[in-house]
């Protein structure tokens, strides 16, 4: 069985992607692999020596945005065991396209809207269609830079009014991520840690600079009221863990704050069962829900998918449940259990 992992070895990668925990998985158990370079001519007729392909492509990476998953899906074509496959990752990204895919298996997510023309929008709010506050989203991005909430009918307008015209910048900002961070930090340690990461950022984020502008569309979710919260449900094969993250002070967003807790209790079964049914029917190998529980009813409702995180946070969870919602203290290492999973599979 070969292996390849996919990296640019010689580019500076980010410390937090996957594909050293999987060289070490790799090591540990002496399995054999290869790091290839997945932005080389011809790449694809390298990579049909191996049998399993794994990378973890980021979405702060334009050149990845671009072209990862034209080569991944392309292997999975042939008949290559890929992470992430293309169930997992072909609405990578995209809330849009999440929401579409969620909406068809029924999965429980806050009530949605979608135009593609100002018309549309302008008879939406004059017809009282959804309530206020209402949640604005660009179909991309994470850390919460792209999500807004609204009050009234105005603020959606002017914001509708420049989504049809000269659109925003999908771009993260740096003011924001910053400021977000140095106010979530509770100790010294935490705080040299995150310093050490910036210039990465700084990388990232003059990457980001290259985003297209998002226009021609607005995406509006229902509001859930919440106690502050957000969970971060991942889930591979039979295991479910969770990043628990608390809300901004004075706003009401959790991604990217970097205030953390892992308060097993406030993972209900709800979540539990909705997260597994969801992935079985979808058929991902490894996916990150982040929900919010609504106060009002309990019930967790799915904002948003991805299939990549921190994958250092959610071992910090110490443990994870299994399907009958048991708890096995045991950290859930989700690059390690992907791979295990795809080898059993071959
Ligand atoms: N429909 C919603 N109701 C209440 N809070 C929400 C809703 N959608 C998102 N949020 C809050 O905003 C944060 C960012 O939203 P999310 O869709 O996860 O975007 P991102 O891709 O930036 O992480 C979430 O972590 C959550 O705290
Ligand atoms: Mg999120």
């Amino acid at each position: 069985m070969k292996i390849a992992i996919l990296f640019d070895e010689d580019k500076k990668a980010h410390s937090t992607i996957w594909s050293f925990p999987w060289i070490t998985y790799c090591e540990e158990n002496n399995i054999e692999y290869n790091v290839v370079n997945p932005y080389a001519i011809k790449v694809v007729d390298e990579l049909l020596d191996y049998d399993i392909i794994l990378w973890h492509f980021s979405n702060y990476s334009h050149t990845d945005m671009l072209m990862a998953r034209n080569v991944l899906f392309t292997l999975e074509k042939k008949g290559k065991k890929v992470f992430p496959s293309i169930n997992d990752s072909w609405h990578f990204d995209d809330k849009l396209a999440e929401t579409y895919l969620l909406e068809s298996v029924n999965a429980p997510i806050p009530s949605s809207y979608y135009y593609y023309s100002l018309k549309d929008v302008e008879n939406a709010i004059s017809n009282n269609s959804f309530n206020f506050p209402i949640i604005a989203k660009l179909r991309n991005g994470s850390g919460s830079h792209n999500v807004k909430l609204f009050n009234s009918k105005n603020e959606l307008l002017n914001y509708s009014k420049k989504m049809f015209s000269s659109g925003i910048n999908s771009a993260p900002s740096l003011v924001f991520k910053a400021s977000s961070n140095i106010k979530s930090t509770k100790n010294l340690s935490t705080l040299i840690k995150r310093a050490k990461r910036i210039p990465e950022f700084l990388r990232s984020l003059s990457n980001a600079k290259k985003f297209n502008v998002e226009r021609g569309y607005v995406f509006l979710q229902e509001f859930i009221p919440n106690d502050g919260y957000d969970l971060k449900i991942v889930v591979v094969g039979d295991k479910l863990s969770f990043i628990g993250r608390n809300i901004r002070k004075g706003e009401y967003r959790a991604s990217g704050g970097g205030d953390i807790f892992y308060d097993k209790d406030k993972v209900t079964n709800d979540v539990i069962a909705t997260a597994f049914k969801t992935s079985d029917i979808l058929n991902f190998n490894c996916m990150g829900y982040d929900y919010v529980v609504d106060k009002n009813t309990d019930k967790g409702k799915i904002v948003e998918i991805s299939y990549g995180f921190s994958h250092e946070a959610l071992l910090d969870a110490k443990g994870y449940f299994d399907r009958e919602g048991k708890w096995h203290e045991e950290p859930l290492n989700a690059p390690y259990e992907i791979l295990r999973n795809m080898i059993n599979q071959i």
